[in-house]
Order: structure tokens, then C-alpha cells, then sequence
């Protein structure tokens, strides 16, 4: 190696060492939110559009500490203040809090779509949604290298959206039956070509979004997270078997995983295994989500 090469190897190497990046909110007091934002939402003004969102402190919640940061999006027809409440069909926050006790916990952000949805006409949603970040950030303790989204049907579209659009400022979405047009892709920013890990779940009798979309979605990253092209295709269960199949894709990019689990049944939050009465659908999530410190 000549020291030229190993001079430029050196100065790439910080770069791929995620480190700890604490938010602006990190050693102050809240200012803005409050214990009663998941009642109360916050509101913003983008592109001359009142916009409003939930956000769940963690309960005795450590300035000094920088919390994981997750988007929960709601689904079209739906509401925030469902996602919060676990009303609607909802569990509250799609079943994480109860998983994620390890000492940390993760502030939730629940923003409302406008007409109940995320059409995200010339990307105002993915600047909406970049708004509440910063906003966010400047009150509360982030880790900034621990962003996350997930949401189902059309908050699942644009948790895969704002992938497109916000690449490395995310470090993983969980998308739970969605579709890859309803939100756009790259609309508003980014190229959509940039690795963010990625976790996808989708009924194979799907009616509304048809699982054909969430292949197409998954298939994107795991070109992005450079998987190769060969072992795309991913066994799917069998019809009447109310079962689940999940494929975790190998040689993809280091931290830039692709989980797939493809599940028999139809157009559902909360899918379930046969005979089973809770819904495994968070726990995938946050073996997912969890992986990444
Ligand atoms: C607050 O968080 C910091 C950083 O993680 C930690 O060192 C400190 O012990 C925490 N304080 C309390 C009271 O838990
Ligand atoms: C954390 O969650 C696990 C699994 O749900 C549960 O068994 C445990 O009691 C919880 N711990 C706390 C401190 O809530």
C-alpha cells in the first residue's frame, strides 16, 4: 500500500464509526414539550399549512440522555391522536413502549397527516416531517444517529418515503403494508438511493395494498444497502396457513440490514399467528429497531 492509499484510507475511516451524536435539546430543560404533548399536540406552520404532532417524553425523562427518536405514523383515515391512544385499531404507538424498557425508553413523535393521510403533494409531508425533527431536537435530548420510523398502510408508505428522502438521517424504518406511490419516493429531497435499514412486513392476501408493493419496496433497499440481486425472491407462506415467513437477507451493507416477513392474511396492523391472541407484529419491529445502539 502505497502511503498516499493509506493516508486517504485513514481519513475515510471516522466516517464509518456511528458514534453518539447528541441533539441541541441534550443538557436543557424542555422547553416546549410537555407531559400533556401527547393530549396537546405541537403545531408548525410549513408551506403555509398548519400542521400539528404528539410527542411522548419518556417518563422521568433525562435531559442528559439522548433518546432514541421514532416517528409513528397513522394510516389513511386515521389520526395521531389514535396512534397515541391505541384507539381505532391501533395499539398505542404500533405495541413499542412495553418492549422498549432497557433502561433508555425512546420519545415517540405522532403528527397528523393532512386529510388523514400522507399524499405528500411536491414532498410538503417529508418537510413537514424534517420540521418536527429539528423542532423536536432543539427541546429534547436525540440521538441523532438513532432515528426511526415506522407506521401501517399509508404511514407505512411514508415511513418509506421519508427513507427515500432523509437516507442517513434515519437509521431505520419498520414499513408494515404499504406501498411504494402513494407517498412517492424521493419526493422533497434525497435521491432514494441511499442505504437506511430496513424492516418491511406485508399480507400476501392483501386487497387494499397489495403485497406486490411491498416487495417492490423492499427490493429498493435491499439494492440500496448493496444485498445483491440474487436472493430477492423470499419464501412466502402457504394460503390458509395463518403463518409468517421472514427472510433476513444476507451480504448486505454492515448496519444496513433487510428483514422481509411476508404473513398469510389481509390488510392489518396487527396480524396474528394462528391461534395466537397478540399480535407479533411489534415485537418484530423492535427486534429490528433494537439492534441498532
Ligand atoms: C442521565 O443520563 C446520563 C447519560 O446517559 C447518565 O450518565 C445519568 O446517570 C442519567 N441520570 C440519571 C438520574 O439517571
Ligand atoms: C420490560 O418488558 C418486559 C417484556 O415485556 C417485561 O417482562 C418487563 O417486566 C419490563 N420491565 C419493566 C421495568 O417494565
Amino acid at each position: 500500500m502505497t502511503p498516499l492509499s493509506l493516508s486517504l484510507l485513514l481519513l475515510s475511516l471516522p466516517t464509518l464509526t456511528l458514534s453518539l451524536t447528541p441533539s441541541p435539546g441534550c443538557g436543557n430543560q424542555p422547553k416546549l414539550v410537555t407531559s400533556s404533548s401527547t393530549t396537546t399536540p405541537l403545531t408548525l406552520t410549513v408551506n403555509s399549512k398548519a400542521r400539528n404532532f404528539f410527542v411522548a417524553l419518556p417518563q422521568n425523562y433525562n435531559a442528559s440522555h439522548p433518546y432514541r427518536f421514532i416517528f409513528t405514523l397513522h394510516a389513511l383515515g386515521g389520526n395521531a391522536g389514535q396512534v397515541v391512544a391505541g384507539t381505532g385499531g391501533y395499539v398505542p404507538y404500533y405495541g413499542l413502549p412495553p418492549l422498549i424498557n432497557d433502561t433508555t425508553g425512546a420519545i415517540y413523535v405522532a403528527p397528523n397527516g393532512l386529510n388523514n393521510g400522507w399524499q405528500n403533494q411536491g414532498g410538503e409531508d417529508v418537510a413537514f416531517l424534517r420540521d418536527v425533527i429539528r423542532t423536536v431536537e432543539a427541546d429534547l435530548c436525540v440521538d441523532q444517529d438513532l432515528r426511526f420510523s415506522t407506521g401501517f398502510s399509508y404511514g407505512a408508505a411514508m415511513s418509506y418515503s421519508l427513507a427515500c428522502s432523509l437516507g442517513k438521517a434515519l437509521r431505520a424504518v419498520a414499513v408494515l403494508s404499504g406501498n411504494p406511490q402513494i407517498s412517492g419516493c424521493a419526493t422533497g429531497g434525497g435521491g432514494g438511493a441511499e442505504p437506511v435499514a430496513y424492516y418491511g412486513q406485508h399480507g400476501t392476501s392483501d386487497t387494499v395494498l397489495p403485497v406486490s408493493g411491498g416487495r417492490e419496496m423492499r427490493d429498493r433497499f435491499l439494492k440500496n444497502n448493496g444485498c445483491g440481486t440474487a436472493t430477492k425472491e423470499a419464501p412466502e407462506p402457504a394460503k390458509g396457513s395463518n403463518g409468517k415467513v421472514k427472510t433476513v437477507y444476507q451480504g448486505c451493507a454492515a448496519d444496513k440490514p433487510v428483514v422481509w416477513v411476508a404473513f398469510d392474511g389481509p390488510h392489518t396492523p396487527t396480524p396474528k399467528e394462528n391461534g395466537a391472541s397478540a399480535t407479533w407484529a411489534p415485537d418484530e419491529t423492535w427486534e429490528f429497531f433494537s439492534r441498532f445502539k
